[in-house]
């Protein structure tokens, strides 16, 4: 059976565990050149086929990369909507089934909700979650995971403050859900009413014993003792074109100084990227502003996870 990467959900403490210190193992033998020279001889002749049915920039060139990296060839579309049988109107699971046959690897993302499940559902080869519209982005995740752990080097007992468009935004769900994994983390989660994190995420921290609150006051107090502070873009694209929508840059939600000056020193930022302006550039220049360090993680993780889909396949 092939093991697929579909959900935050499915990784025990151990298995997050073990990602994130191959992650490090992975890091320090890109760093090094005779390691990284070496790595290249890992999955020769194996090849990765990257299925995007809609945008990315970090998901899709840190898998590629992670992919050849690791010795593997990569094919695949970067507008699956458009330039895959998809505009012809072929299933998933057809293309699936068909791209699986060419491929030892599938990496994934598309704009409905259980589509890379759907792919695994068929799929004789390891299927990975690059984000599937509001549900999950399970790799954002445990890069994240990693992030936080690099930075604070716990993953209990935080306090992290997400804020942002949670409605919509699949790498906080995520995040939330792994994190659950670790005792003694309490979530704030900061949104505007209609954009609240789902009821689902809230059952599930609930169920594991995370504990969180809820505000639309980013400057009400909240901030002042984050550990962590997770912001999300609002997700215009998945907004109902007839609903009264959210302007970009709203002042109540974007971490501006205003926001800086409410941290405490301790704090880090964080951001799945792309930002639209909820985080204004003057934070770039804080130390505590961790989003592209996050962003730049991304890849060890995934040659991480690469390795561990390859490896049991
Ligand atoms: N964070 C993230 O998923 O970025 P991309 O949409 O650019 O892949």
């Amino acid at each position: 059976v092939p093991k697929h990467i579909l959900t935050a959900c499915q990784f025990n403490k151990e298995e997050l565990g073990g990602v994130i210190g191959h992650a490090d193992t992975m890091r320090e033998r890109v760093r090094n050149e005779k390691s990284r020279r070496e790595l290249a001889s890992t999955y020769p002749g194996s090849v990765v086929a990257t299925m995007f049915y809609e945008a990315s920039t970090r998901t899709r060139l840190s898998f590629e990369s992670a992919a050849l990296r690791l010795g593997m060839s990569v094919i695949g579309t970067e507008n699956a909507a458009q330039f895959s049988s998809a505009a012809k109107g072929e299933t998933i699971e057809d293309s699936t089934r068909v791209v699986a046959g060419v491929a030892d690897t599938i990496v994934m993302r598309h704009n409905e909700n259980g589509a890379a499940e759907r792919a695994a559902s068929v799929s004789t080869v390891p299927v990975i979650n690059g984000g599937d519209g509001t549900g999950e982005h399970p790799t954002q995740a445990l890069l994240d995971a990693y992030t936080i752990m690099s930075k604070k080097h716990t993953l209990e007992g935080l306090h992290v403050v997400m804020g942002g468009d949670l409605r919509h935004g699949r790498t906080a769900r995520s995040l939330a859900q792994l994190l659950a994994l670790h005792r003694g983390n309490h979530f704030s989660f900061v949104s505007p009413p209609d954009l609240t994190m789902g009821d689902d995420v809230k059952e599930y921290l609930t169920a594991k014993g995370s504990s969180f609150s809820e505000t639309d006051d980013m400057m009400g107090g909240v901030l002042s003792d984050a550990d962590v502070v997770y912001w999300t873009r609002t997700q215009l694209e998945r907004h109902d074109a007839s609903a009264p929508g959210h302007a970009q840059n709203d002042p109540n939600f974007t971490i501006g100084l205003g926001a800086l000056n409410a941290m405490s020193g301790n704090a880090i930022i964080m951001h799945p990227l792309p930002r639209i302006g909820e985080i204004e550039t003057i934070v770039d220049l804080d130390p505590r502003a961790a989003y592209f360090a996050q962003a730049e993680n991304g890849l060890f993780v995934r040659m991480a996870l690469l390795d561990l889909v390859m490896s049991d396949n």
